[in-house]
């Protein structure tokens, strides 16, 4: 059968499994993305993998237009695995348009070979993520995966996806095990390890906010993890934690926790909680009337943009720490939020600058390989060299952990230009997580 048949026979069945597949057809067109897609080899699965020093994929998304080549490739599968319901719905969809933002940008192909991403419901369940990754291992046969928000769920496809020798780029989930003690060669992670931003925030706080805290956070491997980091660096500061909450992940009414919290008397709260949790934990923190007593803050996620327009002043004055700012002011993110915002007509967050950043990895590891994703071994090593300018600043991966380094930024809800905005008031540079 020709490529070109192979093509279309996938891409129909694809679209008749209502999977989400992306063509080679739309670009967008704006000055930041626009980008060509580099000459495609014969035979790219079968391609000795070549990594070069100089790649055209390093200045993909910031080269001007030119023509997109027709792919001549089979289409480079890669399978997402992201929540597109319940607690942390918006979260999966985040992450996906900053994907498909970088996607199209170059052309939707990759070292000739169309992309084709086949959307899965991370369904907030361990059991149907695994079932789904095991589908994209022998079902779909993917050349890479990606996604995973929920840490929790992230330890549990684990083993399958090393066992496999499945090349997975965690873009949301921090799970510290993942790039520490159960690390493995084909796991990297784009976003951060649940360590990452609350280590250096209990310092912070400390220094700057209060010593006396109440910390909460969602039940589960996340929450605790966030705080067990924040405490690493606030008990040494001087804090005392005054206490410690666990309300389970996707609850709606606070108002028990709340009361155990104000009981306290703390003079801060550090919490985590995302998605919907957050919205809810941070309003009804202001109906409770704690805000006025104790001040708000926690690990970026609270407070951030995708849960800002629903919280509203609720949210003003929280105090956060996360790998990016809405208002980082560096030409990255600049371009990243104009076009973005062009594109989908709404504010981007943390989680779509995640799914950017992911997809500019893939992009430009597998320019390096040729377009190669057989060759693991030639794969691996093309993703570990991957370094960029990102809208979050500088971005390159940790060789031995396979995790992000990166900034983390101190950020305070305040209202800019009639809207409420992360603006940056500190910056803990090139924060890397101490898995070894
Ligand atoms: C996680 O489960 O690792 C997680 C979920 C949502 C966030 C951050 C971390 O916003």
């Amino acid at each position: 059968m020709s490529e070109e048949k192979v093509n279309k026979r996938l891409s129909r069945r694809q679209f008749l499994k209502g999977a989400a597949v992306v063509t080679g057809a739309a670009v967008v067109s704006g000055s930041l993305l626009e980008a060509c897609a580099p000459a495609a080899p014969t035979t790219p699965t079968k391609a000795p993998a070549a990594p070069s020093a100089a790649t055209p994929a390093t200045k993909a998304a910031v080269t001007p237009a030119a023509e997109v080549k027709p792919a001549a490739g089979p289409p480079l599968k890669i399978g997402v695995l992201l929540p597109y319901s319940k607690v942390y719905a918006v979260l999966g969809e985040s992450i996906t348009n900053g994907m498909v933002l970088y996607f199209e940008s170059i052309g939707n192909t990759i070292a000739g070979r169309k992309i084709d991403l086949i959307k899965e419901d991370e369904e907030n369940d361990a059991q149907a993520s695994l079932r789904k990754t095991r589908k994209f291992i022998e079902q779909d046969k993917v050349d890479l995966m990606t996604g995973l928000v929920n840490s929790a769920i992230a330890y549990a496809v684990r083993d399958i996806v090393h066992d496999n020798k499945m090349i997975l780029l965690i873009s949301n989930a921090g799970a510290n095990g993942l790039t520490r003690e159960k690390k493995s060669p084909y796991i990297f992670r784009t976003s951060f390890s649940n360590w990452q931003p609350n280590y250096p925030m209990g310092d912070w706080v400390a220094k700057h906010t209060s010593k006396k805290v109440f910390c909460s956070a969602a039940d589960y491997a996340a929450g605790k993890e966030m705080i067990a980091a924040f405490k690493e660096t606030f008990v040494p500061a001087g804090g005392t934690v005054l206490g410690e909450i666990y309300p389970p992940l996707g609850n709606t009414d606070y108002g028990p926790y709340l009361a155990k919290i104000a009981e306290a008397k703390p003079e801060a709260t550090y919490s985590f909680y995302s998605g919907s949790d957050a919205v809810a934990f941070v309003k009804q923190y202001e109906e409770y009337g704690l805000k006025k007593t104790a001040k708000l803050t926690g690990a970026g996620w609270l407070v951030e943009q995708d849960v800002l327009p629903a919280q509203g002043k609720a949210a003003l004055g929280a105090i956060s720490g996360l790998n990016w700012a809405n208002t980082l002011d560096i030409p990255e993110n600049k371009k990243f939020i104009e076009a973005y915002q062009k594109k989908f007509n709404v504010e981007p967050n943390s989680f779509a600058v995640q799914g950017f950043d992911t997809a500019r990895v893939i992009h430009e590891a597998i320019e390096k390989t040729k377009g190669n994703t057989s060759d693991k071994d030639a794969l691996i090593k093309a993703l570990e060299s991957v370094k960029f300018a990102s809208p979050r600043g500088p971005f390159e991966f940790d060789p031995v952990t396979h995790n992000v380094i990166q900034n983390i930024y101190v950020r305070e809800v305040k209202e800019v230009g009639g809207k409420l905005a992360n603006v940056v008031i500190d910056t803990i540079k090139a924060v890397k997580d101490p898995g070894k």
